[in-house]
């Protein structure tokens, strides 16, 4: 048996494309043809499999995954006893309990005795047992967002993203009762080979994610500006000084946060920094 790491993506759905391009941004290949279960990386030593998301967890719990990435809300729903690895930061969505439009909503109280269609009951109970609430909880495994307008419940427990179910759907959201982004997840007793490859991948998506929240900025300034703007830029270690061609004048290079962005371009400025260049970062080695 070849000690590759199998990695459970979702097959299709909102988890799908950003998993297989961060997958990809790794410098991870694959062949992907429509339709597969499975492929082999030519150039990593893993293979995807491609599954419905509901079902990573219980995959990866027995063995036959050895991690996936799928929803936070997927991963508490299910329960099973698989570690969270790493937060992936994206596909974010919160599980909301949404009514229809049309009727009032005073708060959390008029909950009490609802009838709730949602796929998230354990989610939903743990939340409403919290609130000392008591719903009658009715599990169905899709399209939950039309259970109001034909008559099977009062209200829904589903997850929004942009809102757009819901708006088309003639709901209201009412309640937030989770906020979910995509995770890592791992079986626990992975064996020191593929401990070893899951490490790696780590390594590399840290590296993807870094380069993604900095820019590389470089700058032009007299030589008496340098000690105030090095003092604004923080850089990896400390910014890089080079002199210019023009006497009296150095070039500054450094990196950058993307939260702080325009703040530090304003204040560089304002200290004599002239020719500002932003340029994106392929890859950020930690
Ligand atoms: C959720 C939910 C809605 C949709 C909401 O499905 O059931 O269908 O996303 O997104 P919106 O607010 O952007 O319209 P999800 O992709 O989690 O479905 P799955 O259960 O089929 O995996
Ligand atoms: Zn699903």
């Amino acid at each position: 048996m070849n000690s590759n790491l199998r990695i459970a993506i979702q097959k299709s759905g909102r988890l799908s494309e950003d998993s297989l391009g961060l997958i990809k941004e790794c410098g991870i290949q694959f062949y992907s043809g429509s339709g597969k279960l499975k492929s082999e990386s030519s150039n990593f030593p893993a293979e995807l499999l491609f599954l419905r998301d509901d079902d990573i967890p219980g995959y990866v719990a027995d063995g036959v995954a050895d991690v996936g990435i799928v929803g936070e809300n997927v991963l508490v729903e299910k329960n099973k006893p698989v570690t969270l690895s790493y937060r992936l930061g994206f596909s974010k969505c919160r599980l909301s309990v949404a009514i229809e439009r049309s009727k009032e909503y005073h708060g959390i109280g008029d909950l009490q005795g609802l009838s709730i269609a949602t796929s998230y009951p354990r989610l939903l109970s743990g939340y409403l047992e919290k609130h000392g609430l008591r719903a009658d909880i009715h599990e169905i495994s899709g399209s939950v967002e039309i259970a109001p307008s034909i008559g099977l419940a009062d209200a829904v427990c589903d997850i929004v993203s942009s809102g757009s179910t819901l708006m088309s759907n003639g709901l209201k959201e009412v309640e937030v009762i989770f906020r979910s982004e995509a995770v890592l997840i791992a079986n626990p007793g992975l064996d020191d080979a593929r401990q070893n490859i899951l490490d790696k991948l780590l390594f590399r998506i840290k590296s993807v994610q870094a380069a993604r929240n900095n820019k590389y900025i470089l700058l032009n300034a007299p030589n008496d500006a340098i000690p105030a703007i090095t003092g604004i830029l923080p850089g990896m270690k400390s910014p890089t000084v080079v002199p210019l061609a023009e006497s009296g004048w150095s070039s500054v290079h450094s990196v950058i946060n993307e939260n702080d962005f325009w703040n530090i371009i304003d204040n560089l400025r304002e200290a004599g920094a002239q020719g500002i260049l932003v340029v994106p970062i392929e890859k950020m080695i930690l």
